[in-house]
């Protein structure tokens, strides 16, 4: 059964909203295994433990806040070489548009890279004008429909690729999958 670990830091609840909204996406494809925790929640073992993980931050001054960063920072002595090959995609929040919340994705990405994580991008649009090519990204909390599906979508396409790689269950490689049932 693959597993999927959604982590969060948040200060104002935004992130945390946007981290449900994912790991309910997730949830979506069957026999898959979710775990939502704040990064004050995780420790390292959660990381050994999961197959893929959703890494959520919001938007500190253009990039990923310190106390993500100081978790991440921490692990590699621990985690490092130890995490190559799992699966790993990315959200923010941040206070608006323009504000920097897809350089923050790029920020997260570029964490999970150097651990060797397979990371990915959505070219689906889950609505008109929205997407989530860099992770889900969005300003403030997940209000609108899109915006709520922006982070579904996301937390649903990581769990196809831990259920396609890593459960082998052919039908969930998301080519084979039709999205109706969030529109
Ligand atoms: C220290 C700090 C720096 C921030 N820097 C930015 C920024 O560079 N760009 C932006 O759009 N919002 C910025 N914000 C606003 C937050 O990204 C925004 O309020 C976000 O929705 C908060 O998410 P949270 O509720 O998960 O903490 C900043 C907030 C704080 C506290």
């Amino acid at each position: 059964m693959g597993k999927v670990l959604v982590q969060y830091y948040s200060q104002t609840g935004h992130t945390h909203q946007m981290a449900e909204l994912v790991a309910e996406g997730a949830a979506r494809v069957q026999g898959i295994e979710v775990c939502l925790k704040s990064v004050a929640e995780s420790s390292f073992h959660d990381l050994l433990w999961m197959d893929g993980i959703a890494l959520g931050a919001p938007t500190h001054l253009g990039s990923i806040p310190w106390a993500m960063k100081k978790f991440w920072d921490e692990a590699s002595e621990d985690v490092w070489g130890k995490i190559d090959g799992k699966f790993g995609c990315v959200f923010s929040s941040s206070g608006g548009l323009g504000g920097g919340p897809e350089i923050t994705c790029l920020g997260l990405l570029t964490v999970l890279m150097n651990y060797g994580v397979m990371t990915f991008g959505v070219t689906d649009y889950v609505a008109q004008q929205r997407t989530l090519h860099y992770g889900a990204a969005i300003p403030g909390e997940p209000r609108t429909r899109a915006e709520k599906d922006i982070c579904r979508r996301l937390g649903l396409r990581l769990a196809e690729w831990v259920s396609y790689y890593v459960d082998g269950l052919e039908d969930s490689h998301p080519t084979k999958v039709k999205y109706s049932r969030f529109t």
